[in-house]
C-alpha cells in the first residue's frame, strides 16, 4: 500500500496571485535545478503543465519515471496510480510526489485486491483453463502486484491490444482489469467477437455469470470505467457529424463500444495528440477525451478546427486537483529541505507490481 500521510496546503498559498504563483514556481524549480524533474499528463490544467520538464500520456510518462534517474525528486502531475507507477519504476534513491494526495482516478478505485482475488478464486473454481490477467495502468499498486504474482502484466491505453495479444498468446482466456471499455474495445479490435466476452460485476455473486459463460468467455471484463469518457454517447457523434459535415471524430478507447464504432479514429491520448498536430491546416476534429487536452490542441493549432465530441464539460475533476497552488507549496518544500505529499510504495507490492510493469515496458 501506498504511503498516505496527507499534508494539507498552507491557507496563505490560496492568497497569491496568478503572477506571483508563477514567479514563485519558477523561482523553486530553477533552485532545484537538475535535482528535480516535473512530469505533466496531458489532462493536467494549463497553469500546472506549462511547467513540466515532460508532458505524456501515461506510457510516455511511466517510461520517462524509469529513465530519468539523475533527479532526486519526481514530481507528478497527473493522479495516483500514476505517481504510484513513477515510485515503482523510478530507482530506490528517487522520490516521487503528488502535489495533491486527494488526485486519485474513480476507475482505479473500483477494482480493490479483495474483490480481484475472490473473482480469480472463482474463476478458478468454474475452469481449468489457465487465465491471464491485464490491469490497466489505472490501477492501484495492489491491483498490480496481484497482476505480477499471476503471471500478467500491465498495460496503457497505447500498448493494450499488444499486451492483450501477448496475455492469449501464454494463456486460454485473459482477465481484463479495471476498465471494461478499453478490454472490450480492444478484444473486439483483435477479432475478438461480443459474445466470447464476459463482464464480471463484483457487486454480484459470482461475477454475475453462469458457469457455463465463464467456461465459454475468452476475456473477462472487470466492470469498471472512467466517468469522464463514458460519458460520450451515440448521439454525440451523430450531433457533431451534422453540424460539421466533413468532421473526423477521434475518441479515446475508455469511450464506450458503441462510440468507438461510430468514431473514424479510437487511440490513445498520445495517439489523438499525434494524429490532429500532424493533420493539414483547415481539418476539422470532434475528440472525445478529456477537455484540458481538446482545449490545449484547438489553441495550438488554431488553423484547424478542433471540438469537444460534447459540450458537457467532461473534464477529469481528480486530475484538476493538482491546482499552482499546490505544485508552488511542493516545489518550495523541496527547496526548504521538506518532503511533503510522497507517493511511497511498501516493498512487497513494490517488487511484483515492478514485475507486471516491466513485462508491460518489455512487450511494448
Ligand atoms: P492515457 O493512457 O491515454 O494517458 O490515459 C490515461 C487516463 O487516465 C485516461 O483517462
Ligand atoms: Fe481516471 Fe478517467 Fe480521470 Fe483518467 S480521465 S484519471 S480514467 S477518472
Amino acid at each position: 500500500m501506498a504511503s498516505l500521510a496527507l499534508d494539507l496546503l498552507p491557507e496563505h498559498y490560496v492568497e497569491f496571485s496568478e503572477q506571483e504563483l508563477d514567479a514563485r514556481i519558477a523561482r523553486a524549480k530553477a533552485a532545484l535545478g537538475s535535482r528535480l524533474v516535473i512530469l505533466g499528463h496531458h489532462y493536467q490544467r494549463d497553469e500546472v503543465v506549462k511547467f513540466a520538464d515532460f508532458r505524456g500520456d501515461s506510457l510516455k510518462l511511466s517510461q520517462l519515471a524509469a529513465s530519468r534517474r539523475e533527479a532526486e525528486f519526481i514530481v507528478f502531475c497527473g493522479v495516483h496510480f500514476m505517481a504510484e507507477s513513477a515510485d515503482i519504476l523510478s530507482a530506490d534513491h528517487q522520490v516521487v510526489i503528488l502535489p495533491d494526495l486527494n488526485a486519485g482516478c474513480s476507475m482505479a478505485d473500483m477494482a480493490n485486491l479483495e474483490q480481484v482475488e475472490v473473482c480469480w478464486e472463482e474463476l478458478a473454481g468454474c475452469t481449468d483453463a489457465r487465465i491471464v490477467p491485464i490491469t490497466y495502468i489505472n490501477s492501484t499498486a495492489a491491483i498490480k502486484a496481484f497482476v505480477g504474482r499471476n503471471g500478467g502484466a500491465v498495460c496503457t491505453s497505447s500498448n493494450a491490444r499488444k499486451v492483450m495479444e501477448w496475455a492469449l498468446a501464454r494463456g486460454d482466456k485473459g482477465l481484463f482489469l479495471p476498465d471494461e471499455h478499453l478490454g472490450r474495445n480492444t478484444a473486439y479490435r483483435m477479432g475478438i467477437p461480443l459474445e466470447e466476452m464476459a463482464v464480471w460485476d463484483p457487486q454480484e455473486e459470482r461475477g454475475g455469470l453462469r458457469e457455463e459463460e465463464i467456461r465459454q468467455a475468452r476475456i473477462f471484463l472487470w466492470k469498471g470505467h472512467c466517468s469522464v469518457h463514458q460519458r460520450f454517447l451515440p448521439e454525440h457523434v451523430a450531433r457533431v457529424r451534422a453540424k460539421y459535415p466533413g468532421v473526423r471524430v477521434v475518441v479515446h478507447p475508455e469511450c464506450k463500444w458503441e462510440v468507438c464504432q461510430l468514431a473514424d479514429e479510437v487511440g490513445s491520448t498520445e495517439y489523438i495528440l499525434k494524429r490532429v498536430t500532424e493533420a493539414p491546416p483547415g481539418s476539422q476534429w470532434a475528440v472525445g477525451t478529456e477537455i484540458h487536452m481538446i482545449r490545449r490542441l484547438a489553441q495550438e493549432h488554431a488553423d484547424r478546427l478542433v471540438v469537444t465530441l460534447d459540450d458537457c464539460v467532461c473534464l477529469c475533476s481528480t486530475m484538476y486537483r493538482i491546482s499552482p497552488q499546490h505544485l508552488c507549496w511542493t516545489l518550495e518544500s523541496l527547496v526548504a529541505g521538506q518532503v511533503v505529499n510522497r507517493v511511497s510504495v511498501d516493498p512487497e507490492t513494490k517488487r511484483w507490481a515492478r514485475v507486471a510493469l516491466d513485462r508491460m515496458l518489455e512487450i511494448t
